[in-house]
């Protein structure tokens, strides 16, 4: 008897699906242009079919032309400063906000606190640029124990950009204890990674093969993939369909499925779908 299982966190995580939701809501609302500040998410069939439903991309309000009315903007799950808002108020243009309320969290933590604030994340991440953009003065950005090294504040308060790895955060705190420095640390991380590489892992290691679903270029995917080869010497890494190994699948009965936090629930349940075909 052939068993299809899919694991439990496959696919986007909970921020970008209400942001995807929410832009699909605006679209489908509206009768004025709707733009979205920067891609809702680094996958091209999504931001196709987006586009098809009237959203465009734009990098900033600039670009909007002066004498379009009606037109919102979605701000994505990354989320942006507090001038952000401002501007948009300025030129009247009417946001939908789809910031992740974890990210809005970090946020109101930021712009509440007097002292230094110090972002453990990549300082050049549209998410890092936003919760800088709520400080109220120039936050610290580091990523590694070198740049720890370098921080000559002290009374420190530490908040962490949400897809870091928890060792990276580790790293630095390790570096701010030998220096003695005071801080009160906030822990940001999203579980949203630890659960979908948690899921794969398990089921992987109670599968006969397991499918992969991602992006070639997605390292999330490609991490995902390493986890479960480690639990599944059968293990294959699809992008779409054609990808599937058939021959395989006709050969195992216990099959599990992992998808990468850019894959859209349509080509999962295409592959799904495929497979189910091929091997019933
Ligand atoms: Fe996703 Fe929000 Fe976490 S965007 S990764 S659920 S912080």
């Amino acid at each position: 008897m052939k068993e299809i299982r899919r694991a439990e966190n496959a696919g986007f995580c909970f921020g970008v699906k209400q942001a995807i939701e929410k832009a699909e809501k605006a679209a489908e609302e509206s009768s004025g242009k709707i733009y979205s500040m920067g891609s809702l998410i680094h996958n091209e069939r999504v931001t196709e079919d987006l586009k098809k439903k009237g959203i465009d991309v734009i990098e900033s309000l600039d670009e909007i032309p002066d004498l379009e009315e009606g037109v919102k903007v979605i701000i994505r799950s990354h989320g942006e400063g507090k001038v952000f808002y401002e501007e948009a108020e300025l030129k009247n243009i009417e946001l939908v906000d789809a910031t992740c309320p974890f990210v809005a969290k970090i946020h109101k933590l930021v712009n509440n606190t007097e002292k230094q604030v110090i972002i453990v994340g990549d300082e050049k991440h549209p998410e890092v640029l936003g919760i800088s953009g709520w400080c109220r003065k120039p936050a610290i950005v580091v990523s590694s124990r070198s740049d720890a090294e370098k921080v000559e504040e002290d009374d420190l308060f530490i908040v962490t950009q949400t897809t870091i790895r928890e060792k990276t955060l580790s790293d630095v705190l390790s570096v701010f204890d030998e220096k003695n420095k005071s801080y009160q640390v906030n822990n940001t991380i999203c579980s949203a990674t630890a659960k979908r590489q948690k899921s794969c892992e398990e089921l992987a290691a109670d599968s006969d093969l397991m499918i992969v679903i991602g992006g070639r270029h997605s390292s999330n995917t490609k991490k995902l993939y390493e986890i479960s080869k480690k639990n599944c010497a059968n293990s294959y890494f699809v992008e779409n369909i054609d990808d599937l190994p058939l021959k395989e699948l006709k050969k195992c009965n216990r099959i599990g499925i992992a998808a990468g936090a850019s894959t859209p629930e349509c080509t999962i349940k295409e592959v799904i779908a495929r497979m189910s075909d091929v091997t019933l």
